[in-house]
């Protein structure tokens, strides 16, 4: 069965401050477009044509009013920036992105599930992986790369034989089992799930940060043996860490691209 996509744009932005005031985080502009343009052209780029997006209770209206039915022309002419079938969702209170993967069961009708994050962007879009994993979609995939500020993200732990053997989601914050991160291979945000995954979310409980977490899920899959990391190729961003970085990635953007097609 063909994957389906789920973007998650719910959640309270409240690390960009004033900027988040009445706009929705994933509506800022990156670069010549609004956020949440780039991850919604990855999942196209991964063949994916039917995506759900999860959005806050605030901002549904301003995401359809710019989305529409997920078909987008370019403004002045062009061929079109997206052309996705869109369906949408509203997360009353943020409650974790397992919790937003949590609410696509129904839309995913027993269909494997690519999830990205609104905030994520790629520099490629590796659909090459993502391609690659659809062919035989029976075991969860999540993306890792270095960072130097591990602390602010999940991050993966491998055993001798490079296989991962626990995540740990913001050292010493969430996971209290580590003081610090024990790794600095972070998490991003673009998860690939078999249909039991909804299954494995029924069974979470809350974190300390009162979230369902999407690091827990992915836990269940490493101690289950059915988790693969894949490295990220080329340079990735969480967008929704500071308002001085929004500038930082769009000047990246222009230099590089985003979502290229070659990379893995
Ligand atoms: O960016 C990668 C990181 O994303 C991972 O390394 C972490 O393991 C993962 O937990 C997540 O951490 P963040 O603290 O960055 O997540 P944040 O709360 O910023 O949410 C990320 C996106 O998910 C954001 O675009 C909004 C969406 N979201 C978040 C929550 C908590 C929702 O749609 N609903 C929610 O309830």
């Amino acid at each position: 069965m063909q994957p389906k996509g789920l973007i998650c744009a719910g959640g309270e932005a409240t690390r960009l401050g004033e900027l988040t005031r009445v706009a929705n985080k994933h509506l800022l502009p990156v670069g010549s477009w609004p956020m949440i343009y780039y991850p919604l052209q990855l999942l196209q780029l991964a063949g994916i044509r039917d995506v759900l997006l999860v959005t806050g209770k605030g901002h549904a209206g301003q995401m359809i009013d710019l989305l529409g039915d997920g078909r987008l022309a370019p403004r002045g002419g062009g061929d079109p920036i997206l052309e996705l079938d869109l369906t949408y969702k509203v997360q009353t209170e943020p409650g974790g992105i397992a919790q937003v993967v949590g609410m696509a069961e129904d839309f995913a009708g027993g269909a494997p599930l690519v999830v990205v994050l609104g905030d994520n962007i790629f520099e490629y879009a590796q659909s090459p992986s993502l391609h690659e994993w659809a062919e035989q979609p029976t075991r969860a995939r999540i993306y890792v790369k270095e960072v130097d500020d591990p602390e602010n993200f999940g991050v993966v732990v491998y055993d001798d034989d490079g296989q991962v053997m626990d995540i740990v989601e913001k050292a010493g914050v969430v996971d209290t089992r580590y003081d610090a991160p024990p790794t600095s291979h972070a998490v991003v945000g673009l998860y690939c799930f078999p249909p039991d995954v909804f299954n494995v979310i029924a069974t979470l409980n809350p974190s300390a940060r009162g979230e369902l977490e999407i690091t827990d899920v992915n836990r269940h899959y490493a101690l289950a043996g059915r988790l693969d990391a894949a490295e990220v190729s080329g340079w990735w961003e969480d967008a929704g860490k500071h308002w001085q970085h929004l500038a930082d990635i769009g000047r990246r953007i222009e230099e590089t691209g985003a979502n290229k097609r070659v990379g893995a």
